[in-house]
């Protein structure tokens, strides 16, 4: 809603996620939709997302009792209406002038958990102002990029812990921005009025001389990029849970339990970072194997259907998270829009477990893979 005026009204002829992207599309600036829509280089990654959880296919049940079926799930000691949570996305005041308010309102009314980028455009507090009074709310999470600075990062997460935040969720997979070819094709560039807020403040990283033969990356943003040692730092200064997002070895994933993670997100960022890595549906079992239920393992990346968040959930994932459709909503009516996205994945994965006989997530149907495989 914008301030004195009444909310946004949701645009004629929308009734799917993909009918929210196609009218957002409309009502964005090609450089902002190159930041919100794109991915890294070729974007093989970008559409293989989707494309995995299109690709499996729903093995349902018949005649199963169903009623008194609910999507409810427990996750880090809560129970929530629904496996839903708004993904940590930056700068959403490029979307709509209220931004993460109107995701904050929006997504404690549809009971979708809420992860805050470090990135926000909007102050931390006011959206834990925003998102904390609802009764039905899911968790409020903070995503972190941690700083050069870890004095400044430590305060960050201070803040946070002191604002109501009831996890950090430590962003692994992006030391550095991933190939934005159409964010530059497009010139894509902040405008004076959006900034990350929260970072208001922070010393800038000392510069590193250009030196020839010294990578200005390696020898210079990198030297504070976050590593294992990092992780039990983080754990020292905070009594918040810490999940870690991005993982997608099953390797790193035993490693972050072994550093002390809460919970794991699978993630490839919506293959903004690394182009040509796997699609996050095809990683997520692997990693589930290898967390062998120590943990909660979340997983984001092309989820766009109710059909999608049943078949995660179907893998084992304890949640997933949406992000893209969410700015769409946001782009099309503010805090209405994003409701309107969340409850229809919420209505869509309520009629899913129906037709698959599943009455709750616990009892999700078989997944049959491309190869054959049933799970
Ligand atoms: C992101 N993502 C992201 N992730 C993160 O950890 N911190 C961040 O600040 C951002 N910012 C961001 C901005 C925009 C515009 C997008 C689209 C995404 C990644 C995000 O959390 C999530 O991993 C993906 O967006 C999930 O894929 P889908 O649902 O967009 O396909
Ligand atoms: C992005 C960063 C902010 O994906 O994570 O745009």
């Amino acid at each position: 809603m914008r301030p004195g005026k009444l909310p946004d009204a949701l645009p004629e002829g929308v009734f799917t996620l993909a009918d929210h992207e196609h009218r957002a599309r409309e009502r964005t600036s090609d450089a902002v939709w190159a930041y919100f829509n794109g991915g890294a280089a070729d974007e093989i990654t970008l559409n293989a997302n989707a494309r995995a959880w299109q690709g499996l296919e729903l093995l349902p049940r018949v005649m199963r009792p169903l009623a008194g079926g609910h999507t409810r799930i427990e996750l880090l000691g809560r129970t929530l209406a629904h496996p839903v949570l708004v993904a940590p996305m930056a700068h959403q005041s490029l979307a709509h002038p209220l931004g993460e308010l109107a995701t904050a309102l929006a997504a404690a009314a549809l009971g979708a958990g809420l992860v805050l980028s470090t990135q926000a455009s909007t102050r931390l507090e006011h959206v834990a102002r925003a998102y904390l009074p609802d009764p039905g709310r899911g968790p409020l999470w903070f995503q972190l990029y941690l700083q050069p600075d870890r004095g400044f990062t430590k305060e960050l997460v201070q803040r946070a812990e002191s604002a109501g935040f009831e996890a950090l969720v430590l962003t692994v997979d992006a030391p550095v921005s991933g190939v934005r070819d159409q964010e530059l094709r497009a010139g894509f560039q902040l405008p004076p009025h959006v900034s990350a807020v929260n970072l208001q403040g922070m010393p800038p990283p000392p510069a590193s001389a250009a030196t020839p033969g010294r990578s200005a990356l390696f020898d210079g943003l990198l030297t504070h990029a976050p590593t294992w040692e990092d992780v039990a730092w983080l754990r020292s200064i905070t009594r918040l849970p810490v999940l870690l997002k991005g993982v997608v070895h099953p390797d790193d994933a035993r490693q972050a339990l072994d550093c002390g993670a809460a919970g794991l997100i699978v993630s490839n960022h919506g293959g903004r970072t690394l182009d040509t890595m796997p699609a996050t549906a095809a990683m997520l079992p692997r990693v589930l194997q290898a967390v062998a239920g120590d943990a909660p393992v979340l997983v984001d990346g092309g989820i766009r259907r109710g059909t999608d968040v049943l078949k995660a959930m179907a893998l084992g994932a304890s949640a997933v998270l949406v992000g893209r459709p969410v700015l769409h909503g946001l782009a099309n009516a503010g805090a209405t829009g994003v409701a309107h996205v969340l409850r229809l994945l919420r209505d869509e994965l309520e009629i899913a477990m129906a037709l698959t006989g599943c009455r709750t997530l616990a009892d999700a149907p078989g997944v049959l893979w491309p190869s054959g495989q049933i799970r």
